[in-house]
């Protein structure tokens, strides 16, 4: 039985607020269900075209310049760091650590062997900063949202950091949602189970002519490192350019992916996505200031992620019961990060979600507050 029952005209029409997996868009699963190109080839043109279009319809999105790439594949954003282990960083890597993901790129750099020590620039969490400039620093490195602790960064290249140095932007949970100049940076990289409301196992790269060129340097040199081919950046931009990855990769990944993209576009592009997150996530702060019992945990409004929202509990509120009262509710994973402790809750507010729900999990919120304080 559940311990209480909330109201149903208070409920969200959809109660899936994830920082990712997250909400994917009934409409995206419907087309899904009878699309013709489940069980079908990835090597034979109607999934190559489908990929073809997810290519266009992405550098439609970000405007990307010339001889930019969309590049692909199998792995998510954790295996991209590891590609970049190979494929991008030369010697050395700085980067900006101020949570649980912009750290594990960093100890992934760590622990390659052939990679010097990288320089760690940290920030308490809730915080955020950008990686320090180091005169043997080849790749400068930092998320533009940093989903364990809701903290968004902007996108640019920082001043000083030399010409040949390349900037990569760990863009996982704020592409599609967040606004960006991609043409100030270098590699774009991101997950389609965030603001893209398709499932994991993917990465996809937006890649600038510098970093391809680097990536077909450090990957053909004879001499050189060991290159898998799964963490080959080259041979992945190889395979992209004829629309396919290297190996078989998930068909409906792809398809909810392009779907998602047809809304963007069709509804506006970037300029749509981030004005819904932003007004999704306005609600939401404004609730969490005004309350008696919540406060924003990122406590600088400039640093306040639009897609991923943290919020802490008054000591009163016993969080963990109150995520699992709106969990048996059908409203499900607003817990916190699991390494940022338990007087949290973390809301997922990405480009799918309607703010008007947003504003029902509030409500929701309340009414539970209500009961158990
Ligand atoms: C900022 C960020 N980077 C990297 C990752 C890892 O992505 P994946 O699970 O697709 O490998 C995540 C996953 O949540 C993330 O939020």
């Amino acid at each position: 039985m559940r311990e209480l029952t909330i109201p149903p005209e208070l409920l969200p029409a959809d109660g899936r607020f994830g920082s990712g997996p997250a909400k994917v868009r009934a409409e995206a699963m419907a087309a899904l269900a009878s699309d013709p190109l489940m069980g079908t080839s990835h090597r034979k043109a109607p999934v190559r075209t489908l990929v073809g279009h997810i290519r266009s319809q992405l550098s439609a999105l970000y405007q990307l310049p010339e001889g930019w790439q969309v590049v692909l594949g199998n792995g998510g954003a954790t295996s991209f760091w590891d590609l970049a282990c190979v494929s991008l960083i030369k010697c050395k890597s700085s980067h900006g650590v101020y949570g649980s993901f912009t750290q594990k790129f960093a100890s992934e750099v760590a622990k390659t062997p052939w990679l010097k020590d990288p320089l760690v620039t940290e920030a308490p969490y809730g915080s955020g900063c950008l990686p320090a400039l180091d005169d043997g620093a080849d790749v400068y490195a930092w998320a533009q949202n940093e989903t364990s602790t809701g903290v968004a960064m902007p996108v640019l290249r920082p001043e000083g950091v030399g010409e040949d140095a390349l900037v990569l932007i760990d863009a996982t949970s704020a592409a599609g949602g967040i606004a960006a100049d991609v043409s100030a940076v270098d590699t774009f990289y991101l997950s389609p189970q965030k603001n893209f409301s398709s499932d994991g196992g993917l990465w996809v790269a937006l890649c600038s002519p510098a970093a391809l060129e680097r990536a077909g340097r450090l990957t053909s040199s004879p001499d050189g490192r060991w290159v898998p081919d799964t963490l080959n950046l080259s041979l992945a931009a190889q395979n992209a350019a004829k629309d396919q990855t290297l190996n078989t990769p998930a068909l409906a990944t792809l398809i909810l992916l392009s779907a998602q993209l047809d809304w963007m576009m069709d509804n506006g592009g970037l300029a749509f996505a981030a004005a819904r997150t932003a007004e999704s996530s306005r609600r939401l702060y404004e609730w969490a200031e005004a309350s008696e019992l919540t406060h924003p945990y990122v406590s600088d409004p400039a640093l306040r992620s639009p897609v991923v929202a943290t919020v802490v509990m008054d000591e009163r509120v016993d969080a963990p019961r109150l995520c699992s009262i709106l969990r048996a509710n059908g409203i499900v994973d607003i817990e916190p990060y699991r390494k940022l402790g338990t007087d949290q809750i973390r809301v997922g507010m990405f480009t799918s979600v309607d703010p008007d729900d947003v504003s029902a999990l509030i409500r929701c919120i309340d009414w539970v507050l209500e009961q158990i304080v």
